[in-house]
């Protein structure tokens, strides 16, 4: 459920990306992203795609979302359907594991609100809109990434359980990040 503070502020919108998104987007996951010795939780050194990159991705992509508020990009949750992860060019740890996992299903990459918009309830509500378009197109298996070592994602692994999306298992990356597999099955 979204909290009044967001409504209130008005004008908020959830759609699907349109390409004058990508470079807010990226300016808001750079705002997000943290070094692996941060006390702060957020994208843990993840790399920036470029502006062509993303929008290859996300433009004309049902599971990808933005949320704007007079049109400013304040959340963003990207996902990809299964044989969109099949063509990944450079498939991280994460993708690779979660192609070992049962079709179709959808791979919630990155999941952002913008700081001060933060515990409004707008990740949760990004996601359930996910889940409705999964529904709509009858995709019943949900994967998602979040970071547990060195430093556990709280909020993430917090909201994670109020999904009801569960921990599956854990990977390492090459740099040595550890990270929790999260699934849900839906239907
Ligand atoms: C993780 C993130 C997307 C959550 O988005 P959000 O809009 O702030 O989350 P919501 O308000 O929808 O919170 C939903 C639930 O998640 C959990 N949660 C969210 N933030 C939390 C926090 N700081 N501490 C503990 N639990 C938290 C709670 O269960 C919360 O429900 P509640 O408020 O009823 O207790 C946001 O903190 C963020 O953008 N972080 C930086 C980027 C990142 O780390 N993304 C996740 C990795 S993919």
């Amino acid at each position: 459920m979204l909290n009044s503070s967001i409504m209130v502020n008005a004008a908020l919108s959830i759609r699907n990306f349109e390409k004058k998104d990508v470079a807010p987007v990226l300016a808001l996951a750079a705002s997000l992203t943290v070094s692996r010795f941060s006390t702060k939780h957020g994208f843990v050194e993840y790399p920036l795609p470029t502006k062509k990159e993303l929008a290859e991705k996300v433009v004309g992509n049902k599971y990808s979302f933005v949320a704007t508020v007079h049109d400013e990009a304040i959340g963003f949750l990207t996902a990809y359907g299964d044989d969109q992860v099949l063509r990944f060019e450079e498939p991280d740890v994460i993708a690779m594991k979660i192609l070992e996992q049962r079709r179709p299903f959808v791979y919630a990459d990155q999941l952002g609100v913008a700081r001060p918009y933060q515990r409004q309830g707008l990740g949760e509500h990004l996601f359930e809109r996910l889940c409705a378009v999964m529904a709509e197109n009858k995709i019943n298996y949900l994967y998602c990434g979040v970071a547990h070592a060195p430093l556990k994602n709280i909020p993430a692994v917090t909201l994670m359980k109020k999904l009801d999306m569960r921990l599956l298992t854990e990977v390492v990356d090459e740099s040595g990040l550890t990270f929790g597999i999260y699934s849900k099955l839906l239907a």
